[in-house]
């Protein structure tokens, strides 16, 4: 059975009175689990909603906790990486990671910031060791595949688009996605959402086509 990891990190709801009001990537991922499901209805979906409940931001005592050897922490410290625990084994079950995602401030939203900040974690999700020499970090996990699928206000933030230098929310995920053992990534872009024209309408409708052909070429 193949489980899909759902990280949703829009602040906004699909259930506006104003359909306007209503989040694009959160439809765009509604849509791939719909059409994964008419392939494989018994996927399991397991949802992390990071723009409704953003997880902590990780501080001075979290990092202290995670150096600290598990059998060795205090109290505090265990209840302190308790959430940091349960989002890498929910990533770690996982088979696909789907994250949808807007774009805020060219990049990506804080509170999905803060969930790769829980995650990404030494001797859970990488090792490091200096023998590696200028590149000490190894991922632990492999094997996954990666569905972006995003919605940006603007436009041109892929290859050879006129923003391409201020594409920073794909580049940053793609980078960190080898920490989370996710060697594949497929990706929809909806765009154009501020200019509120015939070319978002088109675009939203292509990403929504993409994200739905995704789903059923991984399913
Ligand atoms: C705080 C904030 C920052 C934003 N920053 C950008 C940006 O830098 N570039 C851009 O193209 N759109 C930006 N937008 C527009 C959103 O990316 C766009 O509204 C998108 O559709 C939001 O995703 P959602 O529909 O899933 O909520 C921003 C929106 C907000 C609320």
């Amino acid at each position: 059975m193949t489980t899909i990891l759902r990280i949703d990190a829009s602040v906004r709801r699909t259930d506006n009175p104003v359909a306007a009001y209503n989040s694009i990537s959160r439809a765009l991922a509604d849509s791939f689990v719909e059409e994964w499901k008419t392939v494989d209805p018994d996927v399991e979906i397991i949802l992390r909603d990071v723009g409704m409940t953003p997880p902590d931001f990780i501080s001075n005592d979290w990092i202290a906790s995670v150096f600290t050897a598990e059998e060795e922490r205090t109290p505090e410290q265990s209840a302190l990486v308790s959430l940091s625990d349960t989002l890498i084994d929910e990533l770690d079950r996982s088979d696909i990671l789907l994250i949808s995602t807007p774009m805020y401030n060219y990049g990506m939203p804080a509170a999905l910031k803060a969930w790769f900040d829980q995650i990404i974690r030494i001797n859970k999700t990488f090792t490091f060791d200096l023998a590696r020499g200028d590149f000490p970090l190894e991922p632990i996990m492999s094997g996954k595949t990666l569905v972006l699928l995003t919605s940006a206000g603007e436009f041109g933030f892929e290859d050879g688009g006129i923003r391409n230098d201020s594409g920073h929310l794909s580049a940053h995920i793609s980078t960190l996605r080898k920490y989370l053992g996710a060697e594949r990534m497929f990706e929809a872009a909806a765009e154009y959402q501020e200019f509120a024209d015939e070319r978002h309408v088109a675009s939203v409708a292509s990403a929504q086509a993409q994200a739905r052909h995704i789903a059923r070429e991984l399913a």
